[in-house]
């Protein structure tokens, strides 16, 4: 008899999802208070952790104690104080959702096996598609992130757009794009020189005329430009691609406009968002990362398609021995014919556990609160006596430095950078910006609030004030 079987009992099972889900509440409310970063001992712990596999089992209590100092000795992603890259935060009622759906373990991708949990996804991935307007023929599946969502956007563009022959395909995405976006035309199988980077104009968007004349003298030159990915919101500043206009041109040359909107997609559902992205219900694919601005734990990307068939076109591949599960298409999809996966987890349940149960109305507030908070921000650090901020943020992210009296600034920043985070109360991180070294604040978390705001403009003011008198 092994002393931990694969099959628990009914008391091990109890007290080990106790034990759990107490531990999970526990990191839960104390994030408040937890440093930004803890990563004194981290790599250390890391090395102790590489180890081969044990021939006998340990005791439970003893793998959480492992977990939980893991996730300790860590940037703290999933604080309020984390103002780095895009933030996310982890909804706990999603982690819920991941326990339900492993423990459940139906099969998501064939809508045979288990209907009702493959319509629970498509319903999910309907929400997403209603938040822009899509058609009743649109599709979409649920990605791993938002990578793997530009990546299938380049695949089912180069389907339609090029068909079996590719060898002439020209795509577009803007310098400032996620680097994604060319990362996917290359593994799409398109060489260096066919992805073009087109520059931005002095708020970072992409420069329509510039797109317009690449695409000129590449239709001279005999080739064929069959995409352009736009940004909703790149990752360095939130800045948001003059989409309507690259739609145009995109249409009148045949080409599939797909948006990235990995980081600024949910805010659609405001107001501002509506406006902001004008023309982005006529893109023909939009990527989307509920594991930011929704929230939700990572491991959640989406790609929608305007019309559905087309991302069917390029991932469907038939197979004897799945031919039982054919016949719900109509009704219930089969995600695995929209995309290169077939066995994975049940994303969707991360996604509609919490908008069943929190509602909408929830998330769009906390979208608001975000887009003022940066707004708070960015007056704020631009009221300050000796920072720069170069950009009026078209989202939430805002790019800042400080220029001292004299010496380098990239280095003062460099240091500034470091001494914020030293507060360990906000942890911020760093881009270039033309020539320049910038900081950045990027306000996405659902736990991210005023006080916290506050505080980082203290810190930051601060900071500055300290290092530009003793350095
Ligand atoms: C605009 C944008 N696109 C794509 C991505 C890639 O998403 P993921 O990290 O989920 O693969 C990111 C990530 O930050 C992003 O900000």
């Amino acid at each position: 008899m092994h002393p931990y079987p694969l099959e628990p009992t009914a008391a091990e099972m109890h007290s080990m999802g106790q034990a759990t889900l107490a531990l999970v509440e526990e990191f839960i409310n104390g994030l408040p208070e937890s440093p930004a970063a803890d990563l004194e001992g981290a790599v250390e712990l890391a090395d102790r952790l590489r180890e081969s596999a044990p021939e006998a089992g340990a005791p439970f209590s003893q793998l959480l104690d492992t977990v939980a100092l893991a996730s300790q000795k860590a940037i703290n992603n999933s604080g309020p104080g984390f103002l780095a890259y895009i933030p996310g935060g982890g909804l706990y009622t999603s982690a819920l959702a991941d326990l339900l759906a492993a423990g459940f373990n139906r099969y998501v991708n064939l809508a045979g096996m288990a209907p009702a949990i493959a319509q629970i996804e498509a319903t999910a991935v309907r929400w997403l598609c209603d938040l822009f307007d899509y058609p009743a023929d649109a599709r979409g599946v649920l990605t791993s992130g938002g990578s793997m969502a530009n990546f299938s956007a380049v695949v089912a563009a180069r389907k339609a757009k090029l068909g079996e022959d590719f060898s002439r395909g020209v795509l577009y995405t803007s310098q400032q794009s996620h680097a994604s976006c060319a990362k996917a035309g290359y593994l799409a199988g398109f060489p260096k020189a066919r992805v073009r980077l087109v520059p931005t104009d002095d708020s970072l968007r992409m420069d329509e005329a510039a797109f317009a004349a690449m695409v000129a003298a590449d239709r001279a030159a005999g080739l064929r430009p069959f995409m352009v990915t736009a940004s909703a919101g790149t990752t360095n500043t939130g800045s948001v691609d003059p989409i309507a206009a690259i739609g145009e041109l995109a249409r009148a040359n045949d080409m599939w406009l797909h948006v990235d909107a990995a980081y600024g997609g949910p805010f659609r559902m405001t107001e501002y968002g509506r406006k902001l992205f004008a023309g982005i219900e006529l893109a023909d694919s939009i990527t989307l990362d509920p594991h930011k601005a929704l929230f939700i734990p990572y491991g959640t990307g989406a790609l929608i398609v305007r019309e559905g068939a087309r991302l069917r076109d390029a991932h469907h591949v038939a197979a004897d021995y799945l031919q039982d599960m054919e016949g719900l298409e109509e009704r219930i999809p089969s995600f695995s014919e929209y995309s290169m996966e077939l066995s994975r987890d049940f994303r969707g349940l991360r996604l509609w556990l919490p908008i069943k149960l929190h509602g909408m109305a929830a998330f769009r507030d906390a979208l608001e609160e975000k887009l003022e908070l940066a707004r708070y921000l960015h007056d704020e650090l631009r009221a300050m006596p000796g920072f720069e901020v170069p950009l009026e943020p078209d989202l939430t992210a805002v790019a800042f430095r400080y220029v001292p009296d004299g010496g380098d600034a990239d280095a003062f920043n460099q240091r500034l950078l470091q001494r914020i985070n030293d507060s360990k109360r906000v942890f911020l991180s760093s881009t270039n910006l033309g020539e320049h070294f910038v900081i950045r604040a990027c306000v996405v978390s659902h736990r991210t609030h005023r006080d916290r705001i506050e505080e980082a403009v203290r810190i930051i003011r601060d900071a500055a004030r300290d290092l530009a008198a003793h350095g």
